[in-house]
């Protein structure tokens, strides 16, 4: 992508506009207020590190378009996305007088897009939202498609409501300041849709996995095409009653892990490289792929970097985690199982002892 070439990542009938653009963030006081008008008051939700790095930016584009913005900051961590933070939050709104007809921009990485989005579905019973995603994980995936909430101690995103934001502005040159940590964590989930849906990206990642850095062109190009896949398959199903489940790959076992960590330790995204590795050798061992491809697959997620080992873990706590996580049918836990590169099946009521054996395989409680 050309520097300041903001393209289009929705269709023309999608019910809100994602658009990209290096260099959108100095321009997105405009596209508010061509969306909002400048009459309302706007609530910058963010965090301290985000703000001290971007915030500048995002505060005088919106004096430039003569918006009215309160910034308000929640602390970091996936431990943070709970109902004590939104407690919080609802208590800031409402002491500086925001009402119904003011808007809430959710300026920072998942955390803070699944907080704030959700307190803009609840607050008054609902103001209008607009993601601004600072992170790769949230770029590619968290602040599409609606989904906002929080996590529960017994249970990630457990509390959440499907809630449409009135846009997405995509902004990559935000990556160039993300912590290493940050930046893997989102390529795990980059590779996802490699798993998924996109031969091209897993071959890419694959053969050489370096290839996608903060301010590389390759890397607007992932990106733009693995929010162009989860807008297509949101667009099929918001609520996922069926397709969507796909974007779950990796997550019934990731998130098990990440409830079981007390949401610390373990990013998102190395959850979620955990799992995959988990549904490569469930797959493997219900005959769904060949021991080639599994070992690809599992290549593939280790050549992202070296994943925090889970020997710490309890692995009671994590079967029990995993049990409780709400991706379930009629017939028991459903887990998204890979048929080859690029191809998944969903499957439904795995046995006790193959979860069991497969964390056991992944060193849960193994000191
Ligand atoms: N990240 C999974 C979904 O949006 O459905």
């Amino acid at each position: 992508m050309a520097k300041d070439k903001t393209i289009r990542l929705h269709r023309k009938r999608d019910p809100y506009p994602v658009l990209m653009g290096r260099g959108l963030l100095a321009d997105s006081g405009r596209r508010l207020a061509e969306l909002w008008g400048t009459r309302k008051r706007i609530a910058v939700v963010t965090q301290r590190r985000i703000d001290r790095l971007h915030g500048d930016q995002l505060r005088l584009s919106l004096e430039k378009a003569g918006l009215n913005a309160t910034f308000i900051s929640m602390r970091e961590g996936e431990h943070h996305k709970n109902l004590d933070t939104v407690r919080n939050l609802y208590e800031k709104l409402s002491r500086h007088r925001f009402g119904r007809e003011d808007g809430i921009v959710a300026f920072g990485g998942g955390v803070v897009g699944d907080t704030a989005g959700f307190v803009a579905a609840t607050y008054q019973r609902g103001v209008e939202l607009i993601q601004i995603p600072t992170t790769l994980v949230a770029q590619i995936d968290s602040a599409l498609g609606a989904k906002v909430g929080v996590n529960l101690p017994s249970g990630k995103n457990l509390v959440g409501a499907f809630y449409r934001p009135a846009a997405v502005l995509i902004d990559p040159n935000i990556l160039a300041t993300l912590p290493t940590r940050e930046f893997r964590s989102g390529l795990y989930e980059l590779l996802k849709y490699g798993f998924i849906y996109s031969k091209e990206i897993f071959r890419k990642m694959e053969s050489s996995p370096g290839t996608f850095r903060p301010l590389d062109l390759s890397l607007d190009r992932a990106i733009a095409l693995s929010a162009r896949v989860k807008l297509h398959v949101v667009r099929q199903d918001e609520r996922e009653s069926g397709l969507r489940r796909i974007l779950n790959f990796g997550h019934t076992i990731g998130h098990g892990l990440e409830t079981a960590s007390g949401y610390r330790w373990l990013t998102h995204g190395q959850a979620v490289g955990w799992g995959m590795i988990a549904a490569s050798r469930l797959a493997h061992r219900r005959g769904l792929i060949r021991e080639h491809t599994r070992q690809r697959m599992e290549a593939a997620i280790s050549g992202l970097g070296r994943l925090p080992k889970l020997g710490c873990l309890n692995r009671q706590k994590v079967i029990e985690a995993i049990r409780r996580d709400k991706k379930t049918g009629p017939q028991g836990l459903r887990f998204i199982l890979p048929v080859g590169v690029g191809k998944v099946e969903v499957v439904e009521g795995l046995p006790s002892d193959e979860i069991a054996w497969v964390v056991k395989s992944l060193g849960v409680g193994r000191r």
